[in-house]
């Protein structure tokens, strides 16, 4: 393949038949799948068109509702875009569950959003601080007509402090920042004041008297927010009485419950089992971000990091039985967004944003925080009981089945056939082949 030159100003015709002519050989089979996921509506397709560079089709992720979720006595359906079989399912059913034993509790507990101005100084650490007193009215002054809207609504930058970093990296300082953004994720607000602050910070060094000329010549490296969100935490809980567990899968609620504690226990002291524990969680709060239009990489990046913060990758879920009572809660940092971005602008957003209710930023917190308390406990009350392969079975099934091109018939005599045995890919193909010469 040789290098392109230009390819974002070519048309999406244009663009379409390059990939075709490069990767296909110039069939025309690829060109018509790649059309063939074109919406109709040439006004929508554009919009999509439009949210990213170079686009040549669509990419669709089933769009799924797992309804029933009752959070702090509101009965919500949330709405989900993955692409992982039984994630909606398992969603399902914990909320069915946790509805009959009234449901999820959930509260937000900060809301602190954070970026920095990271700059390099060469010089008394004495004189930077002095600087930083004098300069810091300036600096929130210089960001007003950025901060006006956000002021009258009761958000803004919350404070700015000086740090000094320069035991782990030599002249290394930085602006620590923190805003409160209400309802919006706040990415395009905290990074306009933060580069505002930075331009502000350098022009006001050439100024300030008590700087020798090298001093005076701080050096900005970047401005731009921090995903690491340890103060825009959500807390969302789950407890009855052991004895109301039930029987369940042939396991007593006692035995069911201490072993549920086990396993979190265990997702505590290994990352082994933590990462792939969260991963679980992740299965849930990821949908839910990813169809109310919320960045989800952010939200990952950030919720990693704070199952990190003690030093040890750990749990983000935590289980007990106290006199008589399981109780099952998660914590975690969530800086989402129900106005702005995307929010606003893909319809699927907007109507997932309907179908909560237009949530505040803060009750979606709650929601999505509740998605991976919900996801968490399918996952373990299926491992601690039957194993987490029966669940899977059947979708697995049907995967394959969609793969082999199955008819609804066909489909309906193979589920039947794997009713209660293990789906073995190569096992499934011999038995479809041997329906279809019958
Ligand atoms: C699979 O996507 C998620 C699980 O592995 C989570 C877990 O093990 O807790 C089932």
């Amino acid at each position: 393949m040789e290098p392109v030159k230009g390819f974002s100003k070519l048309t999406k015709e244009e663009k379409v038949a390059w990939v075709i002519r490069t990767f296909f050989k110039d069939n025309s089979d690829a060109a018509t799948l790649i059309k063939r996921y074109w919406n109709d509506d040439d006004a929508l397709q554009q919009l999509h068109d439009e949210f990213i560079e170079n686009t040549i089709t669509n990419y669709y992720l089933p769009f799924g509702i797992a309804p029933n979720f009752l959070i702090n006595d509101k009965l919500y359906a949330i709405p989900m875009a993955i692409e992982e079989s039984s994630v909606v399912a398992a969603a399902s059913k914990a909320a069915k569950f946790w509805y009959d034993r009234g449901g999820f509790k959930a509260e937000v507990i900060s809301t602190t959003k954070i970026g920095h101005v990271h700059f390099l100084y060469e010089g008394n650490s004495e004189k930077i601080k002095d600087f930083f007193a004098e300069v810091k009215p300036k600096l929130i002054a210089a960001t007003n007509t950025i901060t006006a809207n956000m002021n009258k609504r009761g958000g803004g930058i919350s404070d700015i402090e000086l740090v000094d970093k320069t035991a782990v990296m030599s002249n290394y300082y930085q602006l620590h920042c923190s805003f409160e953004t209400l309802d919006a994720m706040g990415a395009n607000f905290i990074n306009s004041c933060l580069e505002q602050f930075a331009k502000t910070f350098k022009e006001e060094a050439q100024l300030f008297d008590a700087f020798s000329a090298r001093e005076k010549n701080i050096e900005i490296v970047m401005s731009i927010l921090s995903n690491y969100v340890p103060d825009c935490i959500v807390r969302a809980e789950v407890s009855c009485p052991v004895a109301e567990l039930n029987e369940d899968k042939g396991v007593r609620a006692e035995e069911f419950a201490d072993k549920f504690v086990k396993a979190v226990e265990i997702a505590q002291v290994e990352p082994y089992r933590a990462v792939t524990h969260n991963k679980g969680i992740m299965n849930g709060i990821d949908a839910v971000v990813l169809a109310t239009g919320n960045d989800f990489r952010a939200i990952e990046a950030g919720v990693h990091a704070y199952a990190s913060r003690n030093g040890n990758y750990s749990s983000l879920t935590h289980a007990s039985v106290e006199d008589g009572i399981f109780k099952f809660w998660i914590e975690l940092p969530l800086a989402l967004g129900t106005v702005g971005g995307l929010t606003n602008l893909h319809p699927l957003v907007k109507l997932a944003m309907e179908m909560l209710e237009k949530p505040s930023a803060k009750d979606l917190m709650k929601i999505v925080a509740v998605a991976g308390l919900a996801q968490n406990f399918a996952a373990l009350r299926s491992l601690t009981t039957t194993g987490i392969q029966k669940g899977h079975m059947k979708m697995h099934l049907m995967n394959i089945l969609n793969q082999l091109g199955a008819t609804s018939e066909e489909k309906i005599t193979l589920v039947n056939h794997y009713e209660g045995k293990t789906v073995v890919h190569s096992d499934v193909v011999e038995t479809f082949k041997e329906l279809r010469t019958k």
